[in-house]
């Protein structure tokens, strides 16, 4: 919890009391706090208290009247290693499931960039409503941790499950959400493809090239642990099939399109990190050539540019490229980027050492319209976190 961000989201139920000790505890761990409460939360907790306890001022309106200074949602949402929202009342919660935005807390979820929580909090007869359960479900699956409310007596007198967790049991969550892996990726759906493919000339022999994979695997890997579903449509590779990721074995560029479009179909988005053949012989012999005395000639053709034709439907999808150059890489990669429609290309040059086929680490330059960035050699593992890194940020708000 040490130098964490959290955000401390309060709404309006009696649980906000327990606010104040949530906030002292989550400073003691070692946290730097800011809290943001909706208007009706004021009523149940003074903004004095909370920004004594917080040591920052408190934000409830999208700016101070008094002098018209701005409370920027984004910057709060950016800056938040962890939005907290507790005590999180059914409305609360029901307005985050359907993306309502009529005060400062929900707009800074909206906006959100890393993880969320809530600790529900509210009468044991609306925690139990359908309508309340459903709005959790739909949370949970956009990856919020619901920190569970407990059972006992309830500020209406009922007995029940209701009560906010308590705020010591909450810092517990919040500290556990923060050291998992963010799941930032859940309910997302990716395809990859990665690896060579090989074009046969006959039963024996093909064309093929010298990718390992290990770039795609590390970006199929890495898109998995952020929660996202991936379908990694893999060529010619020794590597194992990362964790929780659907591998669907080809061969031939053909074949690589045909899955690769099939699971782009209700994607959020691709990354097209095999190495495609471009040509591939005009013909497949059957039965194994026999050699003759001269020389021979295969005719090849051309294959379908899978990328390209991704780049033709994608809409609003998000679609990433590598382009391997050995000459004239930033020229080369930006006509790739504008021609095959992608969001970004990362470019590999034959001429960086470390970089390229084989190795476990990569060199790469990430071009988009407006930005051209030089990375460090570093592992493919660090490479493929930057990579899925811009991806969110350009991935619309769910
Ligand atoms: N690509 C693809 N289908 C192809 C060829 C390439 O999907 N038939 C994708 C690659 O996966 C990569 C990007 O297009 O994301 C660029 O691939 P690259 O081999 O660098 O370029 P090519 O388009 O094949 O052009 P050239 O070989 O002339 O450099």
């Amino acid at each position: 919890m040490q130098g964490k961000h959290i955000v401390l989201g309060i709404t309006g139920s009696i649980a906000a009391y327990k606010a104040a000790v949530l906030c002292r505890l989550l400073k003691t761990a070692g946290a730097e706090v800011k809290v943001v409460m909706t208007p009706a939360a004021k009523a149940f907790i003074t903004p004095l208290t909370m920004a004594t306890l917080s040591k920052n001022p408190i934000a409830v309106e999208f700016y101070n009247p008094e002098n018209g200074d701005w409370h920027s949602h984004i910057s709060l949402g950016e800056w938040a290693d962890c939005l907290l929202i507790a005590p999180a009342t059914a409305n609360t919660i029901a307005k985050m499931a359907t993306g309502i935005a009529d005060n400062l807390l929900l707009t800074t979820y909206l906006s959100a960039r890393n993880r969320v929580a809530i600790a529900p909090a509210m009468d044991c007869d609306m925690f139990a409503h359908t309508a309340t359960q459903h709005n959790l479900d739909i949370l949970r699956s956009r990856g919020v941790g619901i920190i569970e409310a407990t059972e006992g007596e309830l500020a209406s007198g009922l007995h029940g499950k209701g009560r906010m967790a308590e705020p010591e049991s909450i810092v517990e969550s919040v500290a556990a959400l923060l050291s998992e892996k963010k799941k930032s990726l859940q309910g997302r759906r990716f395809v990859v493809t990665a690896g060579a493919t090989t074009e046969a000339i006959d039963p024996v022999r093909f064309i093929s090239n010298r990718s390992t994979g290990k770039m795609g695997y590390a970006l199929a890997s890495e898109l998995a642990e952020r929660g996202a579903e991936v379908t990694l449509v893999s060529g010619r590779t020794a590597l194992p099939a990362p964790q929780g990721v659907r591998r669907v074995d080809v061969l031939s560029a053909e074949e690589m399109y045909e899955a690769a479009a099939a699971a782009f179909g209700n994607a959020d988005g691709a990354v097209m990190c095999a190495a495609v053949a471009d040509y591939t012989p005009e013909t497949v012999s059957p039965t194994k050539i026999k050699k003759g005395d001269g020389d021979m000639v295969i005719r090849l053709k051309r294959t379908r540019d899978i990328a390209a034709e991704l780049g033709k439907i994608k809409g609003g999808r998000i679609l990433v490229g590598f382009a391997l150059e050995s000459d004239n890489e930033e020229r080369n990669a930006q006509a790739k980027l504008e021609s095959k429609n992608f969001d970004f290309i990362v470019l590999n040059s034959l001429r960086d050492k470390g970089a390229c086929f084989g190795t476990d680490t990569n060199k790469v330059t990430v071009i988009d319209k407006n930005s051209y960035e030089e990375l460090p050699l570093m592992s493919k593992h660090e490479v493929a976190a930057r990579i899925i890194d811009r991806i969110e940020q350009k991935l619309p708000n769910r």
